[in-house]
């Protein structure tokens, strides 16, 4: 990536690189990183006169994030034509703006509030404790396939009823393929590609089939009125301008999979991951779970007072935030920083590189659970779920999951990284994702924990080397 500083009618110079647009798919976290150390919080990547903007921090992600009129978000490159499957399939929330979001948010919403999540623990609760009774100690399992085929099976039965297991990966493996499919031919609206242009025929055709076995499920549910799924309180869901369409319906259920799914699989795994690296801390998290708990799937009750756990959980999301980036597009022109900002320019911002700023978390790159003791961030400081207007309607249940099936797996197993196994990661649809196989070692759980060298680039991300610690009493 070559460094340009160009003027821009003023003395001052623009903060602009010129490279490939490719080079921010290829590796985010890369590419942001350079940019951030070449030219600070605002940047520009231009190619051949295209430019996307990149604003990191809290300050531009409070511009960015709290202010829906002007920031649109537009998730999905490729729409199709109207009445195609495909615009139907990406016409979630996160391609709505303004007043037809808000509408829907509160829509689609109650599915998600607290009292709706309660009725999810008996589901989440089933297949948390069958996943945990096939496992054998002194076996070794690529822990992100495994959480990634539970998180296939509980969202399909969470948000549409399925309970049968076959329909769920079926249909959940439609839609990973359908979401991989927008994402790698999504790039090729950043740049004229023809092999990629030659693939849109088959996106199209496969979002035929996927809209069908979706519209499928609607109908099913449909005629089962009394479904607690997500879906079927979306169906029974209304207000003063009437229901959710069908069609409207189709890009709602598309959209909350493709959402819930991986996000949380990868939350679960790299949580796991950093624990067994990280001896003192599953440690202290091993107390809390024999002390507060039975050996069991965790009540509600008991869910409030694992406060460890909870730090545990927040410190996984920040140093390795499953959704590491998501963009904007300027629906009107503006002021970014240095930059007048035309309309439709795209806008980056990102979660991983506002959480491993120094200036608000000291010593970034290190695993430190104990520092949410005496920390606050505000919402626009750690945003692992977004923040602002649009922040995840499925952050409750994220959270409730992730503080149910890592006790549970944890009271039963002790869970060790293969000695030399690569750890790596790459940021793939904004997702941060392993990208070889996150191998792990089950054995009964003895309280005893050991961390274990391991290659990749995780060292990149975070840094491994145990630290003393002190804990604190929490208050
Ligand atoms: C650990 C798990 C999860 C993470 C890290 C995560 C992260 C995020 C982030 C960062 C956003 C904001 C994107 C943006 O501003 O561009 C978002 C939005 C969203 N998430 Fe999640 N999410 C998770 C789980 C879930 C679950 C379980 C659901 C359940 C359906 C869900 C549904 C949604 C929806 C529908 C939106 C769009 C909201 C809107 O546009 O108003 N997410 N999520």
């Amino acid at each position: 990536m070559a460094n340009l500083v160009l003027t821009h009618g003023s003395d001052e110079p623009l903060p602009i690189t010129r490279g490939r647009l490719f080079d921010f798919p290829d590796d985010p976290i890369a590419c942001m990183r350079k940019l951030k150390a070449r030219h600070g919080n605002i940047a520009a990547l231009e190619d051949e006169g295209q430019r996307v903007y990149f604003a990191f921090g809290p300050e531009f992600n409070h511009q960015i994030l709290s202010d829906g009129t002007t920031y649109h978000s537009q998730f999905f490159a490729i729409r199709g034509s109207r009445n195609s499957p495909q615009r139907r399939l990406t016409s979630g929330l996160l391609s709505m703006n303004g007043e037809q979001h808000k509408r829907q948010r509160r829509l689609v919403m109650d599915a998600f509030l607290k009292k709706a999540i309660l009725n999810y623990v008996p589901t989440i609760r089933k297949l948390t404790e069958e996943m945990v009774s096939e496992w054998k100690p002194g076996t070794e399992r690529d822990i992100n396939r495994d959480m990634t085929d539970f998180m296939l099976r509980l969202t399909s039965t969470i948000l549409f009823g399925i309970d049968d297991a076959e329909m769920a990966y079926r249909v959940g493996h439609m839609i990973d393929h359908w979401v991989h499919m927008n994402h790698e031919l999504g790039m090729g609206a950043f740049v004229a590609n023809q092999d990629i242009a030659n693939r849109y025929g088959d996106l199209l055709t496969f979002a035929g089939t996927l809209e069908s076995e979706i519209k499928a499920m609607i109908n099913q549910r449909k005629g089962n009125p009394t479904g607690r799924d997500a879906l079927s309180m979306m169906i029974s869901a209304h207000d003063s301008e009437g229901s959710i369409s069908d069609d409207e319906l189709i890009g709602q259920a598309a959209l909350m999979f493709g959402a819930a799914h991986l996000t949380t699989a990868h939350s679960l795994a790299w949580t796991l991951f950093l624990l067994a690296e990280h001896p003192s801390v599953m440690g202290e998290l091993h107390q809390e779970l024999k002390t507060k708990l039975d050996g069991g799937f965790p009540t509600a009750d008991q869910v409030d007072q694992l406060h460890c756990t909870e730090r545990v959980v927040k410190e996984s999301m920040r140093i390795l935030p499953a959704s590491s980036y998501s963009q904007r597009v300027s629906a009107v022109a503006t002021q970014l920083g240095p930059f007048a900002l035309p309309p439709s320019a795209g806008i980056v911002f990102s979660q991983f590189m506002t959480h491993h700023m120094p200036e608000l978390y000291p010593n970034p790159e290190e695993y430190r659970p104990e520092r949410w003791l005496h920390i606050n961030p505000s919402p626009y400081e750690y945003l692992p779920f977004g923040a602002g207007p649009r922040m995840c309607i499925g952050a409750p249940l994220a959270m409730l999951i992730m503080k149910t099936v890592l006790p549970t797996i944890l009271q039963r197993f002790k869970v060790t990284a293969v000695p030399m196994s690569e750890v790596s990661g790459k940021v793939i649809s904004t997702m941060l994702c392993p990208t070889s196989a996150l191998m792990m070692r089950l054995d009964e759980q003895d309280g005893r924990f050991e961390a274990q060298a391991v290659r990749g680039n995780i060292h990149e991300m975070v840094d491994l080397r145990e630290v003393p610690r002190v804990v604190r009493k929490a208050a």
